[in-house]
């Protein structure tokens, strides 16, 4: 039943009330929240590098896929790691396999039945990537080498691609090859011809090619017709010369501005579980990440699939300064993934692993006058030091080994670098940071139900102030809800105004994983899907997208009646732009009309902005297709206010299956 109040007698119509009301009050502050708050996790998974976020064009163009770690064995599709034994218990998973390929030589095809192709690791270019693609042919016919990229390659008409071919050539070849991007209609968008030396010597050639038509599914197509001989390719690149920011060898123009559209604050690299590898074997490298590209050798990355170590170190922190980010390395402290094999190094090598991030550290932000690693990062162009501000000391480790080197490489790392954070990995429902000496922050991580984030909006609030503070690194709503619906997002809205309402103590978010090839999802839920041409982000990237850019400075007090669990409101004051932000989730299937009461404010301005992400389906996202049917409308409102006492009170109606954000300039 609606009460209703009649304001300053009779001079104004009375003011209906809503059954349910919101009360804020501005003179009672919160949490400032940080400048830190919104971030992004970045793990190669999904594709989400090669074929994702990194520009090159060519799949395996250094011919190292097929390349598999120590110890491993490959049986059809499986791989099968060698038999470390797990730490915990001293056991040897025997049942564990993984992705692997049946292809001859994964990414290239030979279109000429005459020809042969093989894979040699004699006299290599690079002794770090020695393996090369070995033709030959009678040379009755031309032969035709395909590769079609990451599931067909996006160029466009008029833009200048890079060609890179270090070849050899020898035996009664012409030297001559032309190289031609192809339509998937099989048109020629571009040709041009790489000649070299028939000296068996190996030869660096670039050219490039300007593609007549854009093209979606194109082809590199290497074409040899000089006579009979024998070809060795030790590596082709084809790379947009348009990448972001227009850095050579750097990220797809599209899928870097949409995620610095998220306006991250830090950008975490380079995982997640690759970091600490199936078996220590197959671990991250970031040293093998830098200098040419061309002699980076890769590695078969955890989430079954050859990682090319294309993006390395030094294109991330480029990439996080171009954005505005901090950059987050996470490092292993001698564990491989404690879901997967479990493997430990010895006692006697942690340290190596604690030197290791050492020089990751100095690389982003040495001085290169005193160190090797700062003076390498000098001699690739960049002398100053990066944005680095965070360390997180292993990925998803736990148990009395991991806490152990936890305290070991802290309290080192924290005496050299005392200005950045340095992080523990906390597993919930495992021992937890009770056994440690000290962190600066703890990371846990949620993989759940829509049920759960609801349910969890106010777990910070109670949470023990005073030790550290939570990055909470990896969340997603990713159980029952398949590549993600309207229902994860807004649950997951829920929970974030959980952590943005204790932003004294949640310090840092990130959504895990964030970028999924369409044709490789390897995670069930991504936060943002991507094919050669075309990046979607689901409802869950707008609910990200509306909190970065709409964070308060500070929160305020708000108290609400609603009955309902589906129903989730904080509010903050932004000072710069002189605005009350009040966040509400209504993730019930009616509208959610309510009295909106702010108290304490000296003038509430009637004009406000209402950005609006809403579904008519919990079931509904965002699809290739229909890439904006969950997305945040902004619109101008009028907001009615009337005085009662020291109240301002007004009508507002948040639509159902909705996340909206309030704007009003308020003093
Ligand atoms: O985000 C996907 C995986 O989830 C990460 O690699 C790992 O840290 C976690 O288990």
């Amino acid at each position: 039943m609606k009460r209703v109040f009649t304001l300053l007698l009779s001079v104004i119509p009375a003011f209906v009330f809503s059954d349910d009301s919101i009360m804020v009050k501005m003179r009672e502050h919160g949490a400032d929240v940080p400048e830190s708050m919104y971030g992004v996790f970045f793990e190669e998974i999904n594709h989400a590098g090669d074929g994702g976020l990194y520009a090159e064009l060519v799949q395996n163009r250094s011919f190292e896929e097929l390349d598999m770690p120590a110890g491993y064995h490959a049986d059809g599709p499986w791989l099968y790691p060698a038999q470390t034994r797990y730490h915990l218990d001293g056991k040897v998973r025997t049942d564990r396999r993984y992705r692997w390929t049946v292809e001859q030589i994964p990414g290239w095809e030979l279109e000429s039945p005459n020809a042969i192709m093989s894979l040699t690791r004699e006299s290599p270019m690079f002794d770090s990537a020695p393996t090369q693609l070995h033709l030959a042919f009678d040379g009755k016919e031309t032969v035709r080498l395909v590769n079609r990229g990451y599931w067909g390659m996006a160029v466009k008409a008029g833009e200048r691609y890079h060609l890179r071919t270090i070849i050899k050539t020898s035996g009664g070849y012409n030297g001559k090859v032309k190289a031609k991007i192809v339509s998937h209609a099989n048109n020629i968008l571009a040709e041009t011809v790489i000649g070299c030396g028939s000296n068996g010597e190996w030869n660096d050639m670039r050219s490039e090619l300007v593609p007549s038509f854009t093209d979606r599914e194109a082809r590199l197509v290497l074409e040899f017709a000089g006579g009979m001989g024998q070809v060795w390719l030790d590596y082709v690149s084809l790379f947009p010369e348009e990448t972001f920011n227009r850095r050579p060898n750097g990220m797809r123009n599209d899928v870097a501005r949409f995620l610095a559209d998220l306006r991250p604050a830090f950008f975490r690299w380079p995982g997640g579980c690759v970091v600490e590898g199936i078996t220590l074997g197959n671990r991250f490298e970031w040293k093998k990440t830098l200098g040419d590209p061309a002699a980076r050798p890769g590695e078969y990355s955890t989430w079954g699939y050859r990682c090319s170590y294309g993006m390395g170190w030094h294109e991330v922190l480029q990439y996080c300064e171009d954005i505005g980010a901090k950059a987050m390395f996470v490092c292993n402290v001698g564990l491989a993934c404690q879901f997967r094999m479990g493997e430990a190094c010895s006692e006697d090598s942690v340290r190596y692993y604690l030197d290791d991030c050492i020089d990751a550290i100095e690389y982003a932000i040495g001085d290169p006058a005193r160190n090797k690693w700062a003076r390498m990062r000098a001699e690739a162009g960049h002398p100053e030091p990066f944005p680095l501000g965070y360390v997180e000391i292993g990925n998803e480790n736990w148990g009395h080994v991991y806490d152990k080197r936890f305290d070991y490489f802290y309290e080192e790392l924290k005496r050299r670098y005392p200005h950045l954070t340095f992080i523990y990995n906390e597993m919930p429902d495992r021992e937890g940071p009770s056994l440690i000496k000290k962190t600066d922050m703890i990371d846990p991580h949620w993989y759940e139900t829509p049920g759960f984030f609801y349910g969890n909006a106010r777990l910070f609030d109670t949470w023990e102030r005073g030790k550290y503070t939570i990055y909470v690194g990896e969340y997603a709503c990713n159980r029952n809800v398949g590549g993600g619906k309207m229902v994860a997002a807004l649950s997951e809205a829920a929970f974030i105004s959980g952590m943005e309402r204790n932003s004294d103590i949640v310090r840092m978010a990130s959504y895990a994983p964030l970028l999924e090839n369409q044709h490789d999802r390897r995670w069930a839920t991504n936060l943002i899907w991507l094919n050669s041409d075309q990046v979607v982000g689901r409802s869950s990237y707008y609910v990200q997208k509306m909190f970065a850019e709409n964070r308060p400075t500070y929160n305020v007090k708000v108290t609400h009646t609603a009955k309902d669990s589906l129903h989730h409101v904080i509010a903050g004051y932004d000072v710069q732009t002189k605005e009350l932000v009040v966040k509400v989730v209504n993730g019930s299937d009616r509208p959610y009309d309510v009295t909106m009461a702010v108290e304490g404010a000296g003038r509430l301005s009637a004009a406000a902005t209402a950005i609006t992400l809403k579904a008519g389906n919990l079931n509904d996202e965002n699809s290739f297709d229909n890439p904006y049917r969950i997305y945040p409308q902004s619109m101008p409102v009028e907001l009615a206010w009337a005085t009662d006492g020291a109240r301002k009170l007004c009508n507002y109606t948040f639509p159902k299956y909705s996340f909206t954000v309030v704007r009003l300039k308020a003093e």
